[in-house]
């Protein structure tokens, strides 16, 4: 199984840079004809929010009008940047399908992977939060498939990551979401955004990956928290590929315009 994961494009409206100077239309489109001309073609695409940049329907249809040109599924869950009722509306239940609580929870089944998408989102804050009702509900869907392995995907990264600028964002009831995860062997992946940078670590007997912006790249500075800029980056997004060994190796897939391939000898 192949599953590609683009996250944090921030939008804007249609024909403006994002911030003034990053192409993000331009970036996406880019990722989509890239995840498309893969060789195989990915399974299913996760979108890790921040899919727009002001909360906008208009930007949220953008997104909708780019992302339409995917070959495969998509699958979207909402970041700080975004309106989960917006999003739900614009993309439609069957990419982003609110929860009877409100939340965009949903399982996606039928692959080698359950994939469960958690909504982070604390609005009004850039931080994460994992409500008390949500607990309920993740230890049902759980329960469900104990054996079979599984990935979570969701927008806020569920620890410090040593990034001072996301990691003052903070994320309540973090606790009872890393209580709940390491009840559980099957959970091979963590998958989230936010931090505009790809990192991997572990927590709570799994491991936390975060992609790469689709072309804003935090300017990482390791100790001042203040110091929040961007980099305009080359569009990336990432591949996990599930093995026949049952291991979820991740790739980081660059779309440059860079001269090659060349033979190595
Ligand atoms: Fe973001
Ligand atoms: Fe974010």
């Amino acid at each position: 199984m192949l599953i590609a994961q683009i996250s944090d494009t921030h939008l804007s409206e249609r024909g403006q840079k994002t911030c003034g100077v990053a192409p993000m239309a331009d970036n996406l489109r880019r990722c989509v004809e890239s995840i498309n001309a893969f060789d195989p073609t990915p399974d299913v695409v996760l979108l890790s929010g921040d899919v727009t940049n002001n909360f906008a329907v208009t930007e949220a249809e953008l997104a909708v009008e780019i992302l339409a040109g995917l070959a495969m599924p998509l699958f979207v869950v909402p970041g700080n940047h975004d309106d989960r009722a917006v999003l739900a509306d614009v993309f439609g239940p069957a990419r982003c399908r609110l929860s009877e609580a409100g939340f965009v929870d949903y399982v996606i089944e039928g692959y080698a992977l359950r994939i469960i998408a958690l909504d982070t989102l604390h609005a009004g804050y850039p931080g994460g939060q994992f409500d008390t009702s949500q607990r309920d509900w993740l230890r049902a869907r759980l329960d469900e498939a104990p054996d079979q392995p599984t990935l979570i995907f969701a927008h806020h990264p569920p620890l410090k990551l040593g990034v001072p600028e996301t990691d003052q964002d903070g994320f309540v009831g973090v606790d009872a979401l890393g209580d709940l995860i390491a009840e559980y062997t099957n959970i091979e992946r963590f998958l989230c955004g936010h931090v505009h940078l790809h990192t991997n670590t572990r927590w709570r007997g799994t491991m936390v990956t975060t992609a790469p912006s689709i072309g804003m790249q935090l300017a990482l500075n390791l100790k001042d928290a203040s110091d929040s800029k961007f980099l305009l980056a080359d569009p990336a997004y990432l591949l996990h590929c599930w093995t026949d060994e049952q291991s979820l190796i991740t790739h980081h897939i660059q779309v440059s315009n860079l001269e090659g391939p060349f033979e190595f000898s």
